[in-house]
């Protein structure tokens, strides 16, 4: 099994950027995390972070017969892009959404996802830890086609 993890915008800054909302930790701990979850799995993960929407629509593409299943924080991209969503259907990869914040309380535009609708779920709003809900719930789904 395969998992890819794919990040948006200004995720890099995770661990510097606006801490009272996302958190200490950095992008780098939580794929450290996410990594020794998916070698106890026996679970293969690739990790993919681009501030460049071009550049996650060609890694999506790239995953295309390779990949089992993606876990995607398209950071603002999630509130915005038809590319992305276009490109996830287009290879028809189960996904799930991630967030580290809970986006229903903040502001407004941050409400609307582009790509939760046609996503096996969303986890939003439990910082680091949403990563490691999500990959167990894709690989559940993944496991049993529920
Ligand atoms: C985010 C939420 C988005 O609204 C925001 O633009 C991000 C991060 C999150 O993980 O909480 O960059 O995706």
């Amino acid at each position: 099994m395969e998992l890819l993890i794919v990040n948006g915008p200004n995720l890099n800054l995770l661990g510097l950027r606006e801490p009272s909302i996302y958190g200490a930790e950095t992008l780098n701990s939580i794929e450290v995390a996410l990594q020794k979850k998916a070698e106890k799995e026996g679970v293969v993960l690739e990790s993919f972070q681009s501030n460049s929407e071009g550049a996650m629509v060609d890694c999506i593409h790239n995953a295309l017969g390779k990949v089992d299943g993606i876990l995607i924080n398209a950071g603002a991209y999630t509130h915005t892009s038809i590319a992305l969503r276009d490109a996830l259907l287009a290879t028809g990869i189960p996904y799930v959404e991630v967030h580290l914040s809970n986006t229903f309380a903040r502001e407004e535009f941050r409400h609307k996802s582009l790509l939760a609708d046609c996503a096996i779920g969303v986890v939003s709003g439990f910082g680091g830890r949403s990563y490691e809900l999500a990959f167990d719930g894709i690989l559940a789904h993944l496991k049993t086609g529920e």
